[in-house]
């Protein structure tokens, strides 16, 4: 029996503006398989107006971060509480350019996980090894730990999806082997039962990350723990989406 849809999630990152929304309503025009969820994460400005623009069931908006706390006095920040208030369903927590560039550690994004899931949206929570990591052979450990410190107690397959992403592979046309794609997904997939007990595990979703492509979303998508993909670069057009999505089938 099928346990998992696929779930597709764009991440714009900080590109787009009012005249990229002409992407968005191409893709919503295009989807037309209900087993597959395809999330758009948008930069904060356009979350709103895009979400006025989508028609489709299929097509959800989503952020690429949030505040822990629910409001005050955090100058510059945006709370999962707000961007559920203009229509945001999903939001991306500990993505490793925020984990690198902003210092933003697994316990931290736990409560930014937390926050997510108290609003009622779904959380993306990313885990990734760097280049140096994969070289000593410390993938699997890395990124057992900060699935462990990253996910609240709360978490379960209705409100979180884990994206394994190596931050050597985001925007650098690198990709692992897809033996090493499946093993990592694998480790992951047992460590959720041992959190989260077998049923959970079997349902929560795990995405790859990292320079997926038309060109080798298949592979990817045939493996057995891999349940979607997180895409950068190939989001922001939304022929190249469309294209990606096509081939998240249910095997
Ligand atoms: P990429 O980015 O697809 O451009 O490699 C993935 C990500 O950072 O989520």
């Amino acid at each position: 029996m099928k346990k998992r849809n696929y779930l597709i999630a764009g991440n714009w990152k900080m590109n787009g503006t009012l005249g990229s929304l002409r992407e968005v309503i191409e893709l919503d025009k295009a989807l037309n398989n209900p087993e597959i969820e395809l999330v758009l994460c948008l930069p904060a400005t356009i979350i709103h107006p895009a979400v006025k623009k989508v028609l489709s069931t299929h097509l959800r908006i989503g952020a690429q971060n949030c505040h822990h706390h629910q409001e005050g006095a955090f100058t510059g920040d945006v709370s999962a509480k707000m961007l559920k208030d203009i229509g945001a369903n999903f939001v991306i927590v500990g993505h490793s350019e925020r984990r690198q560039a902003y210092g933003e550690t697994s316990e931290l994004v736990k409560e930014k996980a937390s926050a997510v899931i108290n609003e009622g949206l779904m959380t993306i929570i990313c885990v990734g090894e760097t280049e140096e990591q994969k070289n000593n052979s410390q993938t699997e450990e890395i990124v057992c730990a900060q699935v462990k410190k990253s996910m609240p107690n709360a978490a379960n397959e209705k409100n979180t999806v884990i994206a394994y992403e190596p931050i050597w592979a985001i925007g650098t046309g690198k990709v692992p082997s897809l033996d090493d794609i499946k093993k990592i997904h694998g480790s992951i997939r047992s460590l959720l039962g041992k959190i989260k007990g077998e049923d959970v595990s079997q349902r929560m979703r795990i995405l790859y990350g990292g320079s997926v492509k038309p060109g080798n979303a298949k592979d990817i998508f045939c493996l057995e723990d891999v349940d979607g993909a997180l895409v950068g670069g190939a989001s922001l057009k939304a022929a190249d989406l469309v294209e990606i999505a096509k081939y998240a089938q249910v095997y």
